[in-house]
């Protein structure tokens, strides 16, 4: 489980120092929009003596490619002979998009000697109009390197001829809460991670921390840091609460007590399957944050 993904520039020595302290539990080394396209040979190089210098892999290191019917491909058979532990990809349309990437990662695992399937996919899922009407179709073509989906507003208005991603009041625009709740669901029916979208305004605390309370309670499992300012509010956003750790291990003590039962009560309130299986999910993700 990865709760923060900060993004670098990867053509930025003086950010790819800052991003490595930052408490991250992944840097998004990235080739893509925040790199110049005369920059990108030499981001390419970047990202390859980092990766080759940083082998211990806390914060994992992902790279952001560009786009399949550009760059993408150029970008993947520069980096992956540095094995990094994920490529995030930008305007996908769909599953079939991924697993041609696959295709391509197998052949450059091969040539570089790597074991077959390691590297692993995060998906930016709704950066066109056709992208988020495919949406479903990761519940049903399952692509075996998908880690992680996550959604953007930025690039999708820009798809649509929108001149905006907000509504009146300021809020995003019902296009753009839809491409989230089906990103989400398409995550969840796809078994992989659910990750909410960035805060562009990386000044502003108090809407990070709503920002990520409602992701999490939406059941966003992580989320993504443009700044390292915002990594420690997203490392403990998307961390159960100790009062959810303590209720979680009450719900598996009754279900404990009461072997073979598949309701119990608790509080004067119904405990059933689902609530042991959330119950469980939050002791998972506290283990897996000792930090
Ligand atoms: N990763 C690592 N370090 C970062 C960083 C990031 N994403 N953003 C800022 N820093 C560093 C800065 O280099 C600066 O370090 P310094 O004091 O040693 O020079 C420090 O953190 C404070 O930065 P600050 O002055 O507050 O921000 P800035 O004006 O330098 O940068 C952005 C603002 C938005 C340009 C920058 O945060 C950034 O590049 N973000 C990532 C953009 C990106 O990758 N976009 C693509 C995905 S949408
Ligand atoms: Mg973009």
């Amino acid at each position: 489980m990865i709760r923060s993904w900060l993004f670098v520039p990867a053509d930025s020595e003086r950010k790819l120092v800052k991003g490595g302290e930052s408490g991250a539990d992944a840097l998004i080394l990235d080739l893509e929009d925040s790199v110049a396209a005369s920059r990108r040979p030499v981001a390419r190089g970047m990202v390859v003596d980092y990766l080759t210098a940083h082998t211990s892999r806390r914060p994992q290191l992902w790279v952001r490619i560009n786009p399949l019917d550009t760059e993408g491909l150029t970008d993947a058979a520069a980096v992956v002979r540095a094995a990094p532990d994920g490529l995030v990809v930008p305007k996908v349309n769909g599953p079939d998009d991924l697993l041609r990437l696959s295709h391509w990662l197998d052949a450059l695992e091969a040539r570089d000697g790597l074991p077959a399937g390691n590297i692993k996919l995060l998906a930016v899922a709704t950066e066109t109009a056709a992208a988020v009407l495919r949406l479903s179709d990761y519940a049903r073509v399952a692509v075996p390197r998908l880690a992680a989906l996550t959604w953007g507003a930025e690039d999708l208005p820009a798809d649509i001829g929108a001149s905006t991603n907000q509504d009146a009041a300021g809020g995003y625009a019902l296009t753009y809460r839809f491409a989230r709740s089906a990103c989400l669901l398409a995550a969840v029916a796809a078994k992989v991670q659910p990750i909410d979208t960035l805060e562009v305004d990386f000044r502003d605390e108090a809407a990070l921390h709503a920002a990520c309370a409602d992701g999490r309670r939406q059941g966003f499992t992580g989320k993504i840091a443009i700044h390292p300012a915002q990594v420690a509010a997203i490392n403990a956003g998307f961390r159960p609460t100790a009062e959810e750790v303590a209720h979680a291990r009450r719900i598996v003590a009754a279900f404990d007590a009461a072997p073979g039962i598949g309701t119990v009560g608790l509080g004067g309130k119904m405990i059933d399957m689902p609530h042991l299986r959330q119950a469980q999910r939050v002791l998972a993700a506290d283990a897996a944050f000792q930090d």
